[in-house]
């Protein structure tokens, strides 16, 4: 996985720095992010578009899966855009200098305020959720006397294969308006007539950590469906279509394997191919990937403390994190694999449950995993952990957020220190009366 090796004395080198020296330095739960996968990911997403696709193309990364400025600042240099759904997002963003055209507002209820940073901060543009949020971005567009680019998130009415809790594209969503129920036509029809809001596309998003990848080709057809439905009634057509994010990625050697570059020409060929089918003009091709851009780049590094067996066939390992630094496992049953990274050369040989320390009995890293004889100190890496694990960690028990470090050719540097007991009672006030 990634640039991830094992060394001649049997420790995990990740980036060329061994495990071991990343843990006597940082500490642990620590955030591992390795470079070169990063690059490698965003690269894949930017060059097979640029090589399959004859049209335009923009790759956002979806911030949601971690945000990070430094990320910001590689992302830039790999060519990708980013969205963003809220205005603390969009500060991290601006705050990296991350070029705000390059930057999209996505979300189902942006304040008005949220909306009014989008436009002084002139981002790119928007992607409309609903009536009342077209009215307020029109609005505050009219009184900052200034314009902006918007697309309309449609609901495709698709129900891809996933866990509920990410599902986004079935008709009962709360994301975005309808197609069947004429929501999202009287909504484009209101679009058209304003002088400030400057509609340019369609934008919808299935789900998220899908392996279906014929699920996308069915969305492109009913995007283009309602194109043709919109064209024949309002006379309008749509220069972008953004296909969303969601592909998944192997956080398990039992996931099937994944296959970006496929799943790029397969939309690439199926959209060029509708378009001529139905005549129109190539459209500008939009993706926002955002687990398998961070996804594999991210390892979990943790170290090993109470072992208890409980059953003959049933032993714990627990270590010095869990649900308040991926809370995946207990929300999803999202599935990880894990090797002891200061052992990597030994053969596992038991089966165990890698167990968090928070008080909760559903705070199970790993349901079942074999691993060799494992012992108080050692370190237990948990790769394929670098999206939506530290953007959902939580302060459970007074749990201080890990640190997070990138690792390239031998480096290691902080890019996010470890949460401390101070930061935790930073904002906890006594009143006067109470003191
Ligand atoms: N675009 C939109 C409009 C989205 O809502 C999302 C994710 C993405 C793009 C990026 O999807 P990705 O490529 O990362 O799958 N917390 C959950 C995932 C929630 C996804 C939310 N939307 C998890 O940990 O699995």
């Amino acid at each position: 996985l990634g640039t991830m090796s094992v060394s001649e004395s049997g420790s995990l080198e990740i980036g060329e720095v061994k495990a071991e020296d990343l843990v006597e330095e940082y500490g642990t739960p620590l955030l591992v992010f390795d470079e070169k996968e990063l690059r490698k990911n965003a690269r894949l997403y930017y060059r097979t578009l640029a090589e399959s696709y004859s049209g335009q193309f923009k790759v956002f990364y979806a911030s949601k899966a971690f945000a990070s400025r430094t990320l910001y600042r590689i992302l830039d240099q790999e060519n990708l855009h980013v969205e963003v759904v809220s205005g603390g997002e969009l500060n991290r963003a601006l705050q990296a200098e991350f070029p705000s055209r390059k930057i999209f507002f996505h979300g189902n209820n942006k304040s008005r305020e949220e909306l009014v940073m989008g436009l002084e901060n002139e981002i790119g543009g928007f992607f409309i959720d609903n009536h009342e949020e077209a009215e307020m971005l029109e609005k505050a567009a009219e009184e900052l006397n200034t314009q902006t680019e918007v697309m309309i998130r449609l609901k495709p009415g698709i129900e891809a294969h996933t866990h509920e809790y990410i599902m986004t594209g079935q008709s009962d969503s709360k994301f975005g308006v309808g197609i069947k129920d004429g929501d999202a036509r009287q909504l484009i029809e209101r679009l058209s007539s304003s002088a400030v809001l400057n509609l340019t596309g369609l934008h919808a998003h299935i789900g998220s950590q899908i392996y279906e990848q014929e699920a996308y080709l069915r969305l492109v057809e009913i995007m283009f469906d309602f194109m043709d439905e919109i064209k024949r009634d309002l006379g309008l057509e749509f220069s972008s279509l953004n296909l969303g994010g969601g592909l998944g990625i192997q956080q398990n050697e039992e996931n099937p394997e994944v296959d970006v570059e496929r799943y790029l020409e397969l939309i690439s060929e199926k959209v060029s191919e509708e378009a001529d089918k139905r005549n129109y003009r190539l459209p500008e091709i939009m993706v926002e990937p955002g687990r398998s851009i961070v996804g594999t780049a991210g390892t979990t590094l943790y170290r090993v403390g109470t072992i208890k067996r409980v059953s003959e066939n049933k032993k714990y390992i627990a270590v010095d994190g869990g649900m308040a630094d991926n809370i995946r496992p207990a929300l999803y049953d999202a599935e990880y694999s894990a090797f002891l990274a200061n052992r990597a050369d030994e053969e596992p040989i038991e089966s165990v449950s890698v167990a968090g320390k928070f008080c909760e009995s559903g705070d199970i890293l790993i349901d079942e995993i074999d691993l060799p004889r494992a012992e108080r100190g050692d370190i237990l890496a948990v790769p394929a952990t670098g999206a939506y694990t530290y953007p959902l960690a939580n302060n459970y028990n007074e749990a201080c957020r890990p640190a997070i470090v990138i690792v390239n050719q031998g480096k290691a540097r902080l890019i996010e220190r470890r949460e401390t007991y101070e930061d935790l009672v930073r904002r906890d006030i006594i009143p006067p009366e109470y003191r």
